[in-house]
């Protein structure tokens, strides 16, 4: 069999870091991308990779590179490209920067690999998306963003970390943009099937979903830059979902045009992922509470994509 070819485009925290997780699940052949002046790190860095492979017993072909003719032919590219975030900053404050970087990416992506599942992490996240959609002229069922695989994972982990339990155990659902207002979903949370308001109370659950909210903004005040490990390694499941075609429910910033009646945007909701990309967008029934907060996230996003059209009258 064949082994895929996964290209990273942006070797700093976040793309060094999928490299490593996509290395040691033995997911495929690796190429790390950055700019000329980065080139010497980014190879330096696959080398090093290279040198697990005896320790952590993976075959992979690890290659660092500025030049797309060596991406040429992924079956998936992560795009981590673009400035991270500073302390104070929200993710908002990177579009000026990043919607250049992530348009330029993608139309190299489409040049180099016509036929990949194109994944983007770079902030803000839903914009960044809808710019490589544009630049790229991927259609929809290739191209998505990596968020909720994160958020739902953040939320996961305070859930278990307050009952107790495992957080194999705990299962949860998230929708919306990837800011502040994004919508962690306690109806659909369960701990081994256990609704979770029957283990913690309301005050509690809500602590978690505030926490799950703001917790990029925790780290980046804590480090003083925005967090990687966990970003990496949601952005690689999604990576192993396609590759071995698992068809995993995952929630990702996918298009939406009718469903959920988002008209056209990419935004958090849960997806079945294999080796076509998006194979399928999952609607859930929401109540009261959770369509005003999805349509507050919504608009937020629109509000982003409304930025980018203005900058770039072409991407509209
Ligand atoms: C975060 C950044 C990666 O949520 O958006 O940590």
């Amino acid at each position: 069999m064949r082994r895929a070819k996964i290209s990273i485009i942006g070797g700093g925290n976040v793309g060094a870091s999928c490299a490593l997780w996509a290395a040691t699940k033995e997911l495929g052949d690796i190429v790390v991308l950055d700019i000329p002046e980065a080139e010497g790190m980014v190879k330096g860095k696959m080398l090093d990779l290279a040198q697990c492979g005896p320790i952590e017993r993976f075959d992979a072909r690890m290659t660092g590179t500025k030049d797309y003719a060596d991406t040429a032919g992924s079956d998936v590219v992560v795009v981590t490209a673009g400035l991270p975030r500073k302390p104070g900053m929200s993710r908002d404050d990177l579009i000026q920067t990043n919607v250049k970087i992530v348009r330029s990416v993608a139309a190299q992506v489409a040049k180099h690999s016509p036929e990949a599942v194109m994944i983007v992490v770079s902030n803000p996240l839903d914009a960044m998306v809808y710019t490589a959609w544009k630049a790229s002229g991927f259609p929809t069922s290739r191209i998505l963003g990596q968020a909720g695989a994160l958020d739902v994972a953040r939320f996961r982990t305070f859930i278990a970390w307050e009952i107790g339990c495992s957080i194999e155990d705990v299962s949860a659902l998230l929708l919306g943009g990837h800011g502040d207002d994004m919508v962690p979903l306690p109806r659909y949370t369960s701990v081994h099937g256990i609704p979770v308001s029957q283990l913690l109370t309301r005050e509690t659950i809500d602590a978690c979903v505030e926490r799950a909210k703001v917790g990029g903004g925790e780290i980046v005040k804590l480090m003083g830059t925005s967090a990687y490990y966990a970003p990496a390694s949601g952005t690689i499941q999604m990576v192993e979902a396609i590759v071995r075609d698992k068809k995993r429910i995952i929630p990702c910033a996918a298009y939406c045009d009718r469903q959920y009646a988002i008209g056209g945007y990419f935004v958090g909701v849960p997806c079945v992922l294999g080796t076509g990309g998006v194979e399928k967008v999952i609607e859930i029934q929401m109540d009261a509470d959770e369509q005003r907060l999805m349509a507050e996230s919504v608009s937020h996003v629109k509000d982003l994509v409304k930025v980018v059209r203005e900058m770039f009258p072409d991407l509209a």
